[in-house]
């Protein structure tokens, strides 16, 4: 499974790109704000810094729109996705922008059914959002089984990219699951490291190495 990063902070970005965990980014307009930046700037900088698909969303609601603002994203770099919302008009802007050749991650996606859309529709990913369906105490990770099973079914393509992953236990169960990708913000990656049986035992070698008065170095 991949790991992408859901954020616009450079910093982050190259904290994580440093351990290896970074083999892409999502970004949105919520987090272009939180970043500060200009969209075209700060999402130049991340391709340069990440090899990997690197979502950058339009803005527009209808479908011409959303190509020409895909189509500009697009020439950014060769690594963009262009993120389209899943309404009728984003998915013919997915149609379109894949045709052209275009990675489309097609976002905001709530039920099995808008999913299957994408897939048919030809997005390289679809963003299935498991803390916002949690939210409302509907169940996110039955969401990601779902799409997995109905793409399965039909051989489709399209690489489910599970996000709004806002607890280690959201990372992990989308991998048992088989997602393809999940995103989440650096703090829940750094998360996955933590274990108080890690901490402890390694308290008890450290303990124990002082008393044996060796050096290794
Ligand atoms: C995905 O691409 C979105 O940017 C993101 O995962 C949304 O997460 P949130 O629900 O925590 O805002």
């Amino acid at each position: 499974m991949k790991f992408f990063a859901d954020t616009a902070e450079i910093g982050e970005i190259v904290g994580l790109a440093e351990l290896g965990l970074v083999d892409g980014v999502t970004t949105n307009p919520s987090l272009i704000l939180k970043s500060g930046r200009d969209i075209i700037e700060v999402t130049r900088e991340i391709c340069s810094l990440v090899s990997g698909p690197v979502s950058a969303e339009v803005v527009s609601l209808k479908a011409d729109e959303m190509i020409a603002e895909g189509r500009k994203l697009a020439e950014i770099a060769g690594n963009i996705a262009v993120k389209v919302p899943l309404t009728w008009d984003g998915l013919k802007a997915c149609k379109t922008l894949t045709t052209d050749g275009l990675m489309v991650n097609v976002t905001l996606c709530f039920s099995a059914n808008q999913a299957l859309l994408a897939a048919k529709a030809g997005a390289t990913f679809v963003s299935p959002f498991i803390g916002r369906l949690d939210d409302i105490n509907l169940d996110g990770m039955e969401l990601i089984a779902d799409i997995r099973t109905i793409y399965d079914n039909y051989g489709f393509e399209t690489q489910i990219l599970a996000a709004s992953a806002r607890t280690v236990n959201h990372i992990s169960q989308s991998a048992l699951i088989g997602a393809d990708v999940v995103t989440a913000p650096p703090s829940v990656l750094r998360k996955l490291v933590d274990h108080v049986l890690t901490d402890k035992g390694l308290e008890g070698f450290l303990k124990d190495w002082k008393k044996t008065g060796q050096k290794i170095l």
